[in-house]
């Protein structure tokens, strides 16, 4: 899918450190105009069969295929992820590492949807996600009943609110047929399996992912907690969004019941509380609780415990690891912590100035780096029996992000570089059944097997 085609940005603009009115004024009106189209096509109505995809392997449950999100500036297009590949299986945690701004946030908002526009936009790529979703009859979801042994309906009597049995103008009681639920209490409905290209979905439509199949966890709890509602009103807000004929009382046993599961000791009276009245630990519990409202399939973590304390640190990761398990989903993890990385992953996803430049499973990463930046990485980590005063550093600086070379973007800080890193930016070459890596040390050929062995 190709949505956009920007002309301020096609050959090479001349390298200087200032841009003229006139050249402002030239990137300003193609935006908006690139903006424009792309905000268009978000809003547009479109029948599901339009968004409705196939997985490449039924094994994954997000397919991140060829991304591109770029922002449109007045300094020019900041291409913050920039032809982005990877898989998450079912029931896996893949790790995102790299560098601050080497775009690990971006691909995460891009695949909830929630780039800043008009200026953040999905420009280009795939992003196919297995959804679990309400089955429909004429528009209603189906519930599923509950039947006696010999599977005849059971029938229970109408309350209301004061809990008195509401009765037909006769003085019958009213009866109602009884629908299963979950262990907290929430009503059960049929459900189908479909697959959806996020990267196409009209907006509106994001409400049926965003939050109840899809959940996120922020870095900073407190800028993600609104800070007038209690947290008890925020968590039953989910249930009531999102399933079908909730009851506020349905939705309260809910949240208290998830409050339990992350672990909050009194969980009634964190219920009643405000966001500023819990630690910043307590914070990232209420959000992992929130998450976990929406039963999701995939849950995506940007920095989970990067404000955290070590101690609370491993407190929130083990809570998260088990949570996994327990609804068997899948995590995406996004860190620049190698150590929670190493702790917590299946697969690796190494990210280089809005590309990914290696990838594998977590102990490919670990024991077998090749992509001399994954190595610098792996050495730039301290460790207690290294006899060293100072930590090992990468020299350099990541490329001005409005204006990528074509070449391999880590050329001016790689120690390993050849003549063919003066040419093309590399493939991605593999190297194992499931390992990855964009280096020119790596290419199919005889000469480059050599230099890597080298290097
Ligand atoms: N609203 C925006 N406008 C312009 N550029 C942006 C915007 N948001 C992000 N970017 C750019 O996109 C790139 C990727 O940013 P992103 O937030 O994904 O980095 P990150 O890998 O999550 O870094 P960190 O580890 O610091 O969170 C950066 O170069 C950043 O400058
Ligand atoms: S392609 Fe060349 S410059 Fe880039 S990382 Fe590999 S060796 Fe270094
Ligand atoms: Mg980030």
């Amino acid at each position: 899918m190709k949505l956009f085609k920007n002309k301020a940005d096609d050959g090479a603009k001349e390298k200087k450190h200032y841009l003229s009115g006139k050249e402002i004024r030239a990137i300003a009106k193609e935006n908006n105009k690139v903006m424009r189209r792309l905000e268009k096509y978000k809003r547009r109505k479109a029948p599901e069969a339009e968004f409705t995809t196939e997985m490449k392997d039924p094994a994954n449950i997000l397919e991140v295929d060829d991304l591109h999100s770029y922002f449109f500036t007045d300094q020019g297009v900041v291409k913050a992820v920039n032809g982005v590949s990877f898989n998450v299986p079912q029931g896996a945690t893949v790790g995102i590492v790299g560098e601050s701004g080497c775009g690990k946030s971006v691909t995460s908002m891009s695949v909830m949807r929630l780039l800043q526009g008009p200026q953040g936009q999905i420009v280009e790529g795939n992003i196919r996600f297995k959804s679990l979703d309400y089955k429909l009859e004429g528009g209603k979801p189906i519930p599923i009943w509950e039947n006696d042994e010999n599977g005849e309906p059971i029938y229970d009597e109408v309350k209301d609110k004061k809990g008195e049995v509401k009765r037909d103008k006769d003085g019958e009681p009213l009866l109602e047929r009884r629908q299963k639920r979950d262990e907290y209490g929430t009503k059960l409905y049929e459900m189908e399996e479909k697959v959806f290209d996020i990267a196409k979905m009209p907006t509106k439509e994001m409400h049926r992912l965003r939050g109840r199949q899809i959940a996120m966890i922020f870095q900073e709890p407190m800028t993600s907690l609104n800070p007038v509602f209690t947290i008890g009103n925020q968590l039953d807000e989910v249930t009531l969004l999102h399933v079908p004929g909730a009851t506020k009382e349905e939705a309260k046993k809910r949240s208290i019941e998830m409050l339990n599961l992350v672990g909050i000791a009194m969980p009634e009276r964190v219920y009643k509380s405000y966001p500023h009245e819990l630690s910043g630990g307590m914070r990232q519990r209420v959000m992992i609780a929130m998450a976990l409202e929406g039963d999701p399939r995939l849950i995506i973590a940007d920095e989970p415990t990067t404000a955290l304390d070590v101690t609370i640190q491993a407190q929130i990761l083990d809570l998260l690891r088990g949570l996994k398990n327990r609804i068997n989903g899948s995590i995406l993890l996004i860190t620049h912590d190698l150590g929670v990385i190493a702790e917590m992953a299946d697969y690796v996803v190494v990210m280089y100035a809005g590309r990914i430049i290696e990838k594998g499973t977590a102990s490919e990463i670990f024991h077998d780096p090749r992509h001399p930046y994954t190595i610098g990485l792996q050495k730039s980590k301290p460790t207690m029996d290294k006899n060293s005063d100072s930590l090992f550093n990468i020299p350099g600086n990541v490329p001005n992000p409005v204006n990528m070379p074509n070449y391999c973007y880590f050329r001016e800080r790689c120690s390993g570089c050849k003549e063919k890193c003066y040419g093309d930016y590399p493939e991605m070459v593999q190297v194992s059944p499931t390992h990855w890596v964009a280096c020119h040390l790596y290419a199919p050929d005889e000469d480059a097997k050599e230099n890597a062995d080298e290097y």
